[in-house]
């Protein structure tokens, strides 16, 4: 079947980027030019999704703006004959069909997927994390959508991780089925170091069976503190296969000022209209 909706979960009140976020959702701070959100719509675009479903909050208003279609700015950019920039601004409106829901209060990322429920319906989906950027040829949701195909089941993007660092992902035990693809036997979130069932954490990308708004329906009744997504998928695992992609590509973790710098630097040094002077610049600087 067809995966034709991504929710992006985007409610999240970003605490790692205050004061910044006080005024401005995390998920427009920009890499050189575009705001970070752009670049998994894009993802989302290039893996075929039709609609994006994106989970908000008071005071990110500014998401939707930005998706939005300009009608002013494109014409006083049509007027100057300032064509690039004017590809530039359509091209944020015109990537994908968009949609907003609400989250009321952030209960967790589990209680934020379960908030787009009705959006998506009876479907299978994909479910992308605005924080992690991932530089993929073809796109990581794309390589997930592929297994998707040829198991019929959920699958989530993993990534090694070595050393303790491990301690704050959500971890599989994973029984090895093809180069890079494992089927998932179980899930610990957070393990610590010595009890972790390999070097294998989840990241960013999921692609859901909608039984998973049952799962997280009945982990809703038990949860304390916040809903996790990663408690809905050890429910779904007792009645469904879930696979586990070891994606290509490199992860980039823009939730936290960091990783937002790296990747910063990274992009700007491999576009082609940034590059050669930022390197230049940061030769004379590091000299
Ligand atoms: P994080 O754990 O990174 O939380 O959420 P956060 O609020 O975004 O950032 P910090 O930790 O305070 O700095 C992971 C993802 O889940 C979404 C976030 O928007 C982010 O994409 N999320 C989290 C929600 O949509 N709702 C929630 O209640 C929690």
């Amino acid at each position: 079947m067809k995966v034709r909706k991504a929710v992006i979960p985007a409610a999240g009140m970003g605490t790692r980027f205050l004061p910044v976020t006080k005024a401005v959702p995390k998920e427009l701070l920009p890499l050189v030019d575009r705001a970070a959100m752009q670049y998994v719509v894009e993802e989302a675009a290039a893996a075929g999704i039709e609609e994006v479903i994106v989970v908000t909050a008071r005071g990110k208003e500014a998401l939707a703006d930005y998706f939005d279609k300009h009608a002013e700015l494109e014409s006083l950019l049509a007027a100057r004959g300032d064509n690039d920039r004017l590809a530039q601004v359509r091209r944020t409106s015109e990537l994908v069909q968009m949609e907003y829901v609400r989250q009321p209060e952030q209960l967790g990322l589990g209680h934020a997927v379960a908030c787009a429920a009705r959006v998506v319906g009876s479907e299978p989906f994909a479910v992308i994390l605005p924080d992690d950027i991932i530089a993929a040829e073809p796109g990581a949701l794309t390589q997930l959508l592929e297994v998707f195909e040829r198991y019929g089941s959920s699958v989530i993007a993993v990534e090694e991780v070595d050393g303790p660092a491990i301690q704050s992902y959500g971890v599989i035990d994973p029984e090895p089925v093809s180069d890079g693809v494992y089927r998932v036997r179980g899930t610990v979130e957070k393990p610590a170091l010595a009890d972790a069932p390999s070097n294998l954490g989840i990241v960013g990308r999921y692609v859901l069976t909608p039984q998973i708004f049952d799962a997280l329906a009945e982990v809703k009744e038990g949860a304390i503190g916040e809903l996790q997504l990663t408690d809905g998928l050890a429910i779904l695992l007792k009645d469904q296969d879930i696979y586990a992609l070891r994606f290509q590509g490199t992860r980039y973790d823009v939730g936290n000022p960091m990783g937002l710098l790296r990747a910063s630097v990274e992009m700007a040094l491999r576009r082609e209209d940034t590059g050669p002077a930022f390197e230049e610049f940061l030769r004379r600087l590091l000299a």
